[in-house]
Order: structure tokens, then C-alpha cells, then sequence
């Protein structure tokens, strides 16, 4: 049985992600998406939101491959636990490139036996992050296009409230 990591920071979860996650799992026998720590980042939802709306997308569209998890460790010390053969990530641009391939280098340094696979971004959402969402969705911008439908409620509330709370 094939196990792959999908990790990252999903602060949101973008329609980019869920279709990386999409295409994981029709591959792959158990997908995992994991919320991890990025240290370089502040999150702006907490881990427990981030993961709870990743399971709704998940049990909404009937990914029965595909379990959600936090961690907020080593990846490479995580990957080893669940015994994942591999990590998987999306790549948009090349402005991507130069730090997805250091981390990919660096996890296969850490661990030899851990590759990362790289899925390239279907063209609709080479533009997509979640920051732009975040962006967006604080300037009241229209954000339904950009993350997953069921979602977009509690995404789009805690941005505006977070907006009204810096202007006074
Ligand atoms: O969505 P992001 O923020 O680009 O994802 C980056 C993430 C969370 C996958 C990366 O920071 C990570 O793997 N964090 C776990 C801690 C770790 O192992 N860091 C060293 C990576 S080389």
C-alpha cells in the first residue's frame, strides 16, 4: 500500500491544493494532508480551523483515500512514522522552484529513503495561493472562485472580521 504526504500550510485551503489532493489520490492508495509548521510563516488560522476545513472539503467530495492530520515536527520525522513513501507537492511557477527543490533536497538528506514528487499545477490555478486569497478576501474581494465552495463561508467571515478588527 502506497502512502504519500501531502504537506503544507493550507492557511487557506485554495482550490489549488484541493486539486493537487485530487489528483494525489486517484494515484496513490492513502493520501494524507498534513497541516505543518512552517516556521518562516505566521498563520492567520489556526491549525485546528485549517485541518477541520480540509476534512469538510475531503468528506464532502467523498475521498475516502484521503485522512487529514497536524503535526507541527520534522516532516521528514512524520513521514517515517506513518511509513509514506514519498511527499507530495504542487509546483506553479519557477518562482516556486528554487525553495521547493532546497526542501525536497533537504528532507531526502534527512531522510535518503523519502523522495518528493512533484505534481504541476493545472494552468486555472498557477496564480492561486493562499496569501492572494487572504489579500482578497480582507479588501471584501469576491473569494468563491479561488477556494472550495463548502468552505468559502467560514474562509470569507473570519477575513472580513479580521479586516473590520484592523480598522478601528
Ligand atoms: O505551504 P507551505 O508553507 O509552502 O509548506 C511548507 C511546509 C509546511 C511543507 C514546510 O515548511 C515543512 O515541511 N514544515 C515542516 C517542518 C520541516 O520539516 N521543515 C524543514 C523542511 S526542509
Amino acid at each position: 500500500m502506497k502512502t504519500v504526504v501531502c504537506p503544507g500550510s493550507f492557511d487557506p485551503i485554495t482550490n489549488g491544493h484541493l486539486d493537487i489532493i485530487q489528483r494525489a489520490s486517484g494515484i496513490f492508495d492513502r493520501v494524507i494532508v498534513l497541516v505543518a509548521s512552517n516556521q518562516e510563516k505566521r498563520n492567520f488560522f489556526t491549525a485546528p480551523e485549517r485541518k477541520a476545513m480540509i476534512e469538510k472539503v475531503v468528506r464532502e467530495l467523498n475521498l475516502s483515500n484521503v485522512e487529514v492530520d497536524t503535526d507541527d515536527g520534522l516532516l521528514v520525522n512524520y513521514i517515517q512514522k506513518v511509513g509514506a513513501s514519498a511527499i507530495v507537492k504542487g509546483l506553479r511557477a519557477v518562482s516556486d522552484f528554487e525553495y521547493e527543490f532546497q526542501m525536497a533536497l533537504t528532507n531526502h538528506k534527512l531522510l535518503p529513503q523519502c523522495e518528493t514528487i512533484f505534481f504541476t499545477t493545472s494552468s486555472k490555478n498557477m496564480y492561486l495561493s493562499s496569501s492572494i486569497v487572504r489579500q482578497v478576501g480582507r479588501l471584501g474581494g469576491d473569494i468563491t472562485q479561488f477556494v472550495p465552495e463548502c468552505v468559502y463561508p467560514e474562509i470569507h467571515e473570519k477575513l472580513l472580521q479580521s479586516s473590520k478588527r484592523q480598522e478601528v
